[in-house]
């Protein structure tokens, strides 16, 4: 018997992932694979939402999602990857949700609102006005206990655990009340200096960049804006520079040692920024070697997919059952069955 709690997490597949997924989410899911049961959702159906007009983009990134994952280190031995739309009882789960889902607690998800505020209002589809009360099924579908996600996502956690307990009062004490937990740095800060790592921003350093690019970007990066020489005191408080040193740099006593120096203007930016570029390649070597591994080897990604995704089938299968019937809504594959006995 399995007495592992479960897991269930999960990204959009539209684009390359970078640092800020990393110390968001990533690290978290890496480091929780041994303790828990483990499923890693690539969430197409949500990401057609506000990319509908872009599937070839979408399905391409399925595929380099998974590249990005099990190049940090998400092991399909130990955890399964799910892709939403080959496991359409998630899709079946969410409409049977939605029949429970006041309308108000949608609206009112602060980051729904945020994500509507910039998307022109013609274009916002009842699909993507939807996703919060998808994402809950995602959780509910495997039954997940904890949800690892960025700081953003605990209105949806929020939601699921309302939820959760309105079908266990109304129909059958089926799903356990799921727990979020938020990674170690919730927002890192783009190489600009603005608040958020972000695609659209254009200020990223992806898990993907090379050695010669994350030196460009962290050459041409922003740092204490009042700092005019070398030589005068520089601010370490909200400099970029220093956010990602903190974030990735091993050595604790050295950095306390060289943010003191910066302080004092007793080190230039340039040399700063030296040492950062070290940092992150550093951190990033591993992962660019596992990548090489899988570019050469493209089936054992695809492999980690199908095999993930058969294995979420089962799992949804079972829980779609049992919500039918505490649903009193017939349970079509025995409908289906008995129609081919005919
Ligand atoms: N909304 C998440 C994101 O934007 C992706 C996601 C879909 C998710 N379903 C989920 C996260 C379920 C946690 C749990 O990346």
């Amino acid at each position: 018997m399995n007495l592992k709690q479960k897991i269930l997490t999960g990204m959009r597949p539209t684009g390359l992932l970078h640092l800020g997924h990393y110390v968001g989410a990533l690290e978290n899911w890496i480091k929780l694979q041994d303790d828990y049961e483990c499923y890693f959702l690539i969430s197409d159906y949500q990401a057609l939402g506000d990319h509908v007009n872009e599937i070839e983009k979408i399905r391409k990134s399925v595929i380099d999602m998974v590249l990005d994952w099990m190049s940090v280190g998400l092991d399909p031995k130990k955890s399964v990857f799910i892709v939403q739309s080959y496991v359409p009882e998630h899709a079946e789960l969410a409409l049977l949700l939605s029949m429970i889902i006041p309308i108000a607690y949608i609206e009112r998800n602060p980051t729904l609102k945020t994500e509507m505020n910039q998307l022109s209002k013609k274009d916002i589809s009842l699909g993507f006005f939807n996703y919060p009360a998808s994402q809950v099924a995602d959780i509910l579908l495997p039954k997940a206990h904890l949800v690892p996600v960025g700081e953003d996502q605990i209105p949806h956690i929020e939601l699921t655990r309302q939820i959760a307990r309105k079908f266990n009062k109304l129909y059958k004490d089926i799903f356990p009340i799921p727990e979020p937990l938020v990674g170690r740095i919730s927002r890192l800060v783009g190489t600009d200096g603005k608040a958020k790592m972000s695609k659209s921003l254009g200020n990223c350093i992806y898990l993907s960049d090379s050695k010669e690019t994350v030196e460009k970007k962290v050459m041409k990066m922003y740092t204490d804006p009042k700092r005019i020489h070398a030589t005068s005191p520089g601010h370490v408080k909200n400099n970029p520079v220093f956010i990602y040193l903190d974030a990735f740099h091993k050595d604790i006593k050295q950095l306390e040692e060289l943010k003191i120096k910066y302080k004092k203007g007793t080190i230039g930016d340039v040399e700063v920024k030296k040492i950062l570029i070290k940092t992150l390649n550093d951190f990033l070597d591993p992962i660019r070697k596992r990548r090489i591994y899988y570019n050469a080897h493209p089936e054992k990604v695809k492999e980690a997919i199908v095999q993930g995704t058969l294995r979420a089938k089962d799992i949804a299968r079972e829980t779609m059952k049992e919500v039918r019937k505490a649903m009193k809504i017939t349970n079509y594959e025995d409908v289906v069955i008995r129609a081919t006995n005919l």
